[in-house]
């Protein structure tokens, strides 16, 4: 057999640890992983000196978003791009269910924009809103069938016409369980935050620490201690995104110790920044929810990462212009809430694994392993015999700093500028095409395809 594509010499992140093995691709997929591999083939690439692991899946990203007033900066085009040049070859998007539609309709338009923009693979989590006098619960089974295996509740944004209350929840868990699709929920309790908030702008306190200030550590406990409840009580699987805080985060830790089926993600923005972030001049520009916390729940986060308790990270995408941030300078509640990170994320963490604060096998765990088993992409999530030919290669040698002027993204400044990566991302194999290399995107808008996920198997 003449293989697409080979690549030698590398140190390959295996599911069974890191080891030095080639890895043949033929059709889109690895079909040999093995020492040495002599056979023929179309590309040949000496990987010596460079890590080399599975394309990081985002499953959590806010493209096109209508939100704040506005729409995110980043599209499926600009977005996967970005992503792609970050090392991350999957995405699971959010569109968000408007009152009256349907499954369907919500992800119709959807799929149009990603049939001709995505340059990488894609999914959907569909955030539920209302329940359509109970249409939504019966769709959801047929929506399962054709590959949208989980859905999202926001505990916020009632006045955005978003959140879910305690009873839709306690709906949602239970059908959830009973299609085998995943509830992801995003925990902060919207009541308090909205008391705190008018509180602070009667008193003038209209800066983006008080941001922060509106929903801090035990806001957010709060819910996601509701979400656990919930969860533990009727014994069904439920995934809380963006964990930020380190009381909810030892909630579920507990939980999880007991035996319950609790998954966690973070994101690398509360893993890098606290809430002093807030406290520079350039404070509005870091404003998501929920916001960074305090050194407490950074050094929680990390150590439940490390302990393997963290099951996924993800980047939370949702980034907007600067001008538009700038809409909040008198009033953070104008401020559209979100970050960009779906370039960053996978440099970041590998980073991290090569500076010795976390090493590549969690990297790898957490940003592709965990998140195509949790979500259902058979076809992802490692390098083995069978799978997808996602792969990137990581120089550990290659120091880069990052810089919004060298992004791949659609929006004018970055939370992350100035950032030092001890290492970086090099290349970047889709489905075994060559996507990008040294800092050039080499994919094609509509290359990415839809990936139809499977069923939650459980843990
Ligand atoms: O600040 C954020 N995270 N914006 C996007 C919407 C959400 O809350 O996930
Ligand atoms: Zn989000």
């Amino acid at each position: 057999m003449i293989f697409d594509l080979l690549i030698k010499n590398g140190q390959v992140v295996l599911p069974t640890g890191i080891k030095m093995v080639d890895i043949a691709v033929k059709d889109e997929k690895i079909v040999l992983i093995q020492e040495k591999i002599e056979g023929e083939a179309k590309e040949v690439v000496d990987a010596t000196g460079k890590i080399v692991v599975p394309g990081a899946i985002d499953v959590h990203t806010h493209l096109a978003m209508p939100f704040g007033g506005t729409i995110s900066a980043d599209d499926y085009f600009t977005g996967t791009r970005a992503a792609l040049c970050g090392g991350t070859t999957s995405i699971i998007d959010y569109p968000c269910q408007r009152k009256g539609n349907s499954i369907k309709e919500t992800l119709k338009p959807r799929f149009e924009m990603c049939e001709k923009d995505a340059c990488c693979d894609y999914s959907f989590h569909v955030a539920i809103t209302n329940f359509n006098d109970g249409k939504i619960l019966e769709e959801m089974d047929e929506a399962c069938e054709n590959g949208i295996t989980s859905y999202k509740g926001y505990m916020v944004y009632k006045k955005e016409g978003m959140m879910v209350d305690d009873g839709m929840i306690y709906q949602l868990l239970l059908r959830c369980k009973e299609v085998g699709a995943m509830l992801n929920l995003h925990a902060e309790n919207p009541d308090i935050i909205d008391v705190r908030t008018e509180q602070f702008l009667r008193e003038g306190k209209t800066g983006p620490w008080y941001h922060y200030l509106s929903r801090p550590e035990f806001v957010a406990a709060e819910a996601d201690k509701r979400a656990v409840h919930w969860a533990t009580h009727l014994n069904v699987p439920v995934y809380i995104v963006h964990m930020s805080d380190k009381e909810g985060l030892d909630a579920i830790i507990e939980a999880k110790k007991k035996g319950f089926d609790i998954k966690v993600e973070t994101c690398p923005h509360y893993l890098e920044f606290t809430n002093e972030v807030f406290k520079r001049e350039n404070g509005i520009n870091f404003v998501c929810s929920p916001p960074m916390k305090g050194q407490d729940s950074l050094e929680a986060l990390w150590k439940a990462l490390n302990e393997g308790y963290i099951d996924t990270i993800a980047t939370d995408h949702c980034p907007f212009q600067l001008h538009e941030k700038l809409w909040g300078k008198n009033d953070f509640t104008k401020i559209p809430n979100g970050c960009a990170g779906i370039e960053n994320m996978y440099p970041y963490m590998l980073s991290k694994a090569n500076e010795g604060k976390t090493t590549y096998e969690t990297v790898v765990r957490v940003c592709s392993y965990n998140p195509a088993k949790i979500f259902g992409c058979k076809d992802k999530g490692s390098i083995e015999v069978g799978k997808d030919a996602d792969i990137v290669l990581f120089d550990p040698k290659k120091d880069y700093t990052i810089s919004v002027k060298n992004m791949h993204s659609n929006y004018d400044h970055t939370i992350w500028e100035g950032f030092k990566c001890h290492g970086y991302v090099t290349s970047t194999y889709l489905r075994g095409t060559l996507v990008f290399k040294d800092g050039e995107f080499l994919g094609k808008r509509g290359f990415g395809k839809f990936i139809k996920r499977e069923r939650y198997q459980g843990k």
